[in-house]
């Protein structure tokens, strides 16, 4: 969500929910690696860490108070007063902050193949689940479709520099955060319009959820193999 924090706020079941299955995840993940897994991140203001500074959206959080409680007491573009959920996972797994948000590596050609290979967050404040939600509310937003599309470039980008086999190694190790879908049942309120009506949108909002992590042969369900945690097999 975006300057209205509301919402967010009435959210909070919501979003902790997301929050045990992507914690859920990183245990497994790191349980069968040993190492810390490169991390993916995707989804909404609450995982967002800038995405929205490059984005012609009114969902912006790159202003003060936002950021007050950094040492260095600047707004980064998270929709919180210091780090948000995203960093807080990462740092379980002894990283010092979130990975940088994709449009952000996509502004140094010279450093972009480095720093994907150090993990990537494609999360966008105001997005949810289908496309068309934040597009009325906020304006320009990255759908987790259009996410997903973002990875399957990164993806293509690593197994250029790793080649096929270890690169699939790479992705089997990783771990995919995913935190998204209360900007779905907050937006029809916001915008007082209904793209999908309410019995219809839970069922909906499932089939959408399951189609886009699995888009291609190199689905994100199938990248995450044996680790895939019990949270996202639901479905
Ligand atoms: C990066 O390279 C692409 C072509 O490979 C170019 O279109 C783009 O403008 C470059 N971006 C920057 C920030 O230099
Ligand atoms: C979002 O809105 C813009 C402008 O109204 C439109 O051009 C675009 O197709 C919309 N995108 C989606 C995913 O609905
Ligand atoms: C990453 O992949 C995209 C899509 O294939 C390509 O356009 C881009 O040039 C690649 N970037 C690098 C740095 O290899
Ligand atoms: C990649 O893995 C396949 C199947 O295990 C193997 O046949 C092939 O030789 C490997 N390629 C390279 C470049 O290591
Ligand atoms: C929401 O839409 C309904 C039906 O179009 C209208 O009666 C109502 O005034 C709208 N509410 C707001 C807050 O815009
Ligand atoms: C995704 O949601 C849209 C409504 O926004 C719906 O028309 C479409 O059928 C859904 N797709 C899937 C695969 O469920």
């Amino acid at each position: 969500m975006a300057g209205a924090s509301s919402p967010l706020l009435s959210s909070r079941k919501n979003s902790n929910l997301l929050l045990l299955c992507a914690i859920g995840t990183i245990l497994v993940s790191a349980l069968a690696d040993g190492g810390p897994p490169v991390v993916f991140i995707f989804g909404d203001s609450t995982v967002d860490v800038g995405t929205n500074n490059y984005l012609p959206t009114r969902a912006k959080a790159n202003f003060y108070y936002n950021g007050i409680d950094f040492s260095h007491a600047q707004p980064t573009g998270r929709f919180s007063n210091g780090y948000n959920s995203a960093d807080l996972i990462v740092k379980q797994l002894g990283y010092k902050q979130s990975p940088p948000p994709f449009l952000a590596l996509l502004q140094d050609n010279s450093t972009f193949q480095s720093n994907v290979l150090q993990g990537v967050n494609f999360a966008s404040g105001g997005a949810g689940i289908l496309d068309a939600t934040g597009n009325q509310t906020w304006g320009d937003v990255i759908s987790l479709a259009q996410q997903v599309q973002q990875f399957a470039t990164v993806q293509g980008n690593i197994t250029g520099i790793l080649g096929q086999n270890k690169s699939a190694e790479f992705f089997a190790g990783s771990l995919f955060v995913i935190s998204i879908g209360s900007n779905d049942f907050f937006d029809p309120i916001l915008d007082n319009e209904t793209i999908v009506p309410e019995p219809d949108l839970m069922a909906v909002l499932r089939s959408n959820y399951t189609a886009q992590l699995t888009v291609d042969t190199n689905s994100i369900l199938q990248l995450l193999g044996d680790n895939v945690s019990p949270c996202l097999r639901k479905h």
